[in-house]
C-alpha cells in the first residue's frame, strides 16, 4: 500500500461514521501522485463526481481539458484533488438537490486531511482554483481578486498559484481573459524553471 493508499484509508474510517444514515462518498484525489509539476486543487465534487467517485469529471472537467490544453499537459500528468472530498449540497427552491459552498464545520474537518495530502503527494507547485482552497491555504482574509495569476507562500510549504475558479467564468464572462492570461503566466513560470 502506498503512503497516499495509507492516508485514503485513513480517511475512509475517520469519515465513514461522520454522518451515519447520509450517503456522502469521498471522492479522493487522482493522478500523478508522485512529486508531480502541479497539484490542482478545487474546492468540493459536484453530483458527477460522487456518481463517478472521481474529482473533476463533470462541467468541471471540460473546464479543467481547456486548462490542460493551454498548459500543453495531460490529465495524468498532474495529481487532481479538493479541499472538501463530500458533496456539500442543499435543497433548491423547486426541491432539487443542488450544490453549495462548503461550510465552516466541512473546511476544519477536511484541511487537515489536505495537508496531509499535499506533503505525501510533494507537488513542485499548488494550483488553487477560486477562493476556498485558496483560503484554506493561505489566509482567510485573502481574496482571489487581489492574488491571482502570482506564486504565493502557503502553510504547505509549496509555493501555490491562484487562479479563478473555471465555474465562475461562467457567470462573469470579462474574466475569460484574465483567467487565459493567467494560465499563461503559469505555464511560462514552470516552463523557466524546467
Ligand atoms: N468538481 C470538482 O471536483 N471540484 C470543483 O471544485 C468543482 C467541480
Amino acid at each position: 500500500m502506498t503512503q497516499l493508499q495509507a492516508l485514503y484509508a485513513d480517511m475512509q474510517k475517520f469519515f465513514h461514521p461522520l454522518w451515519p444514515g447520509e450517503d456522502k462518498p469521498l471522492v479522493l484525489g487522482e493522478g500523478n501522485a508522485f512529486n508531480p509539476p502541479l497539484m490542482l486543487i478545487g474546492e468540493a465534487p459536484g453530483e458527477t463526481e460522487v456518481i463517478k467517485r472521481r474529482p473533476f469529471v463533470g462541467k468541471a472537467g471540460k473546464n479543467l481539458d481547456e486548462f490542460l490544453s493551454m498548459m500543453e499537459m495531460k490529465r495524468e500528468d498532474i495529481f487532481i484533488s479538493n479541499v472538501v472530498k463530500i458533496r456539500p449540497t442543499d435543497i433548491g427552491p423547486t426541491g432539487r438537490t443542488r450544490n453549495r459552498a462548503p461550510n465552516k464545520e466541512e473546511l476544519a474537518l477536511f484541511i487537515p486531511w489536505l495537508m496531509k495530502e499535499i506533503a505525501i503527494v510533494q507537488p513542485k507547485a499548488l494550483v488553487t482554483l477560486g477562493n476556498v482552497p485558496l483560503k484554506a491555504l493561505t489566509d482567510p482574509k485573502i481574496t482571489i481578486g487581489d492574488c491571482h495569476g502570482t506564486f504565493m507562500d502557503c502553510q504547505a510549504g509549496v509555493p501555490l498559484f491562484a487562479l479563478y475558479h473555471p465555474a465562475s467564468i461562467i457567470y462573469r464572462r470579462a474574466l475569460m481573459p484574465v483567467y487565459q492570461a493567467d494560465v499563461l503566466t503559469l505555464k511560462e513560470a514552470l516552463q523557466n524553471t524546467k
